[in-house]
């Protein structure tokens, strides 16, 4: 490693050593991960270029989020929309994901990731979804983060899926509570979100967990995800830790938190 980049490299852990000691550190932390295509754009660069950049990031995000002490990580991938892009887009990201199923899982395993999945696996190739669900398997015993990839996924996708399950399970209108609701969208094992990062300067949800998202904190910034490096994590861990929560309630009562998924 080049000697500055090794110093910058020890100034960041040094950083998040501070940030986990020192800061209330979020216990779910989801991102939407925007701005690989005009990553690429600035740089004269076709727009899987960029991509191939955003999904190169997981790692490092990944990583730095399991050393702050981070329990569980959603990271938005693909949303249902993403399929109005054209095709030869669509193919690339399929195949970076393919790709990184393929190169990653071993890692996942050597860092006691657990590998897991929200939205619909439907549309994916037969192959790439056996090698979706494989690594879910191979992982699903480590719990140091639990590392959701939501990939077709949307929020109001989620919440059909969950009225149809709910009508299904023969469950009466009068029983349906928030609980219910939350037993079965996809989400049912995570706890809600504590702080949600959108890159790219975009100020929008997009769709993205609209239930589970009703008390987390926002961080926006106008940085580009193949730029947002751990020592951005890491502030936006600290403003998180500066955020005064009261789900509702008053000032400094904690016991305000909603009682589902808290
Ligand atoms: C937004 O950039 C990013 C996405 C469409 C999803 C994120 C995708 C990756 C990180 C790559 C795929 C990863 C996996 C694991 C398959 P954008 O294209 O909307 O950027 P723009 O708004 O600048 O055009």
């Amino acid at each position: 490693m080049h000697a500055a980049t090794s110093e910058q490299g020890e100034k960041v852990q040094t950083e998040m050593n501070l940030v986990a000691a020192e800061s209330p550190v979020p216990r779910h932390v989801a991102i939407i991960m925007d701005g690989n295509g005009r990553w690429a754009a600035q740089r004269g660069l076709p727009r899987l270029a960029g991509h191939q950049h955003g999904t190169d990031n997981i790692r490092r995000i990944t990583t730095a989020a399991a050393e702050l002490g981070v329990k569980y990580l959603t990271l938005w991938a693909f949303s249902t929309d993403n399929w109005r892009r054209p095709k030869h887009e669509i193919d690339g990201i399929l195949r970076i994901l393919a790709e990184v199923i393929e190169r990653e899982t071993d890692e996942l395993n050597r860092q006691g990731a657990q590998l897991r999945h929200i939205g619909s696996l439907d549309g994916l190739e037969p192959e790439l979804r056996a090698a979706v669900l494989a690594a879910i398997d191979r992982t699903r015993h480590n719990d140091r983060l639990i590392l959701t990839l939501a990939f077709n996924y949307s929020g109001r996708q989620e919440l059909i899926a969950a009225v149809r399950s709910i009508i299904a399970s023969g469950t009466s209108a009068a029983a349906v509570d928030e609980e219910v609701i939350a037993t079965h969208l996809f989400t049912r094992n995570l706890p809600d979100p504590d702080l949600i990062v959108r890159t790219s300067g975009e100020y929008r949800i997009s769709n993205f967990l609209l239930w589970q998202s009703a008390y987390s904190e926002f961080y926006f910034t106008p940085t580009l995800w193949p730029d947002f490096g751990p020592d951005e994590l890491c502030e936006a861990v600290r403003e998180f830790g500066r955020r005064d929560r009261r789900f509702g309630g008053v000032h400094g009562d904690p016991s305000a938190a909603p009682l589902v998924n808290r």
